[in-house]
């Protein structure tokens, strides 16, 4: 895997022209691919409803299915969220801008188109600068999926985002590649005690300080069951996870079967959870691109900064039956 992308600076925001023609393009209704820190956002106006749906036919996502409200600051809390607990605001000063989700009971004049049919609503303040610009010349809230087709890996490139949707998506704002490279870390602040809906690169131990009741799943160590976990996050190429000491014998055996198999290793420049993140799902679709049978995944330690990794990895090998 290549080494990480450099850290984001100012030369990652858009001229006062094509800052313009994107907020122009949000108010008319539009879609817009809008980097984040953690993969990149199908970014429309969240307080327009023809807007909003266009993200679900886009995506093919089902309407059941609640968006994340990307908002310019925490005092917009208010405007999308109501009965806030105290803890909200906290978490806000402590984590925002960052790779949180909160989820909270919705404002009553949130549509609950953009909530897929809920009372209760997700909401961030994305760390990346172009994003940031987007969210602040543009005022309102920006409703943003991951842009990719519904099931398939997040794009962590302008160009992953190009190759989902083509022309169907006109404007793709390119802010480079994503530092996180994993989705947010999603807490739901309305239940009693919270809990993490979807573990990401924030550290639960911070959280937990915050919030010590903190619920959250342990790690289960299927490597060959894919259980009832929902295929989500996936490549196309069937993928496996195997046990560092049995990749070779494993490997073997697919390659008796006539299969030619790829293996994404834990390599030395890689053993770090954060960098891995950053780079699993643009690796995830090279492999895809290069067209084997079968991507065999190393497992990573189960140290718990590793939890969102290995999250992902037991979505992307959901769907594979095993032989
Ligand atoms: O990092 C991220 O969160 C990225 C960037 C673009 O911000 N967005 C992202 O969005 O991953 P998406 O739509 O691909 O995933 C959002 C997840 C979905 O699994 C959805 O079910 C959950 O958030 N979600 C959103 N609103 C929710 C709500 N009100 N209650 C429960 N889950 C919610
Ligand atoms: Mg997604």
């Amino acid at each position: 895997m290549p080494d990480s992308p450099p850290a984001l600076g100012r030369e990652w925001l858009l001229t006062e022209q094509d800052l313009a023609a994107t907020v122009s393009e949000l108010r008319a209704g539009g879609l817009v691919g809008l980097p984040t820190e953690t993969v990149y956002g199908l970014a429309a106006d969240a307080a327009n409803e023809a807007a909003v749906s266009k993200i679900f036919a886009l995506k093919g996502r089902p309407a059941d299915h609640p968006l994340i409200v990307h908002i310019a600051a925490p005092e917009h809390l208010q405007l999308w969220a109501s009965a806030l607990p105290s803890a909200a605001w906290e978490l806000a000063e402590r984590f925002w801008p960052g790779p949180l989700t909160m989820i909270l009971h919705k404002h009553p004049r949130v549509s609950t188109l953009v909530t897929g049919g809920q009372q209760t609503i997700g909401l961030r303040i994305p760390a990346h600068p172009m994003a940031l610009q987007v969210l602040h010349a543009f005022g309102g809230g920006l409703a943003a999926p991951s842009a990719n087709r519904f099931g398939h890996v997040s794009p962590t490139t302008a160009q992953h985002v190009r190759d989902e949707f083509g022309a169907g998506l006109p404007r793709v704002l390119d802010g480079g590649a994503c530092q996180v490279g994993l989705e947010s870390t999603i807490l739901d602040l309305t239940q009693t005690p919270p809990r993490v809906l979807r573990p990401g690169m924030l550290d639960l131990q911070a959280v937990r300080a915050l919030l010590p009741g903190l619920q959250f799943g342990a790690i289960a160590r299927s490597p060959r069951v894919s259980g009832a976990l929902a295929s989500h996050y996936a490549p196309r190429t069937p993928a496996e996870l195997v046990a560092s000491e049995q990749l070779q014998a494993r490997a073997a055996e697919l390659q008796a079967e006539g299969m030619q198999v790829q293996i994404l290793g834990l390599d030395a420049e890689v053993r770090s959870a954060k960098h891995y993140a950053t780079q699993l799902y643009r690796t995830l679709r090279a492999l895809d691109q290069a067209g084997g049978d079968r991507i065999l995944i190393e497992m990573p330690p189960e140290d718990g900064a590793w939890l969102a990794v290995w999250d992902r990895l037991q979505r992307a090998v959901a769907n594979t039956r095993q032989g």
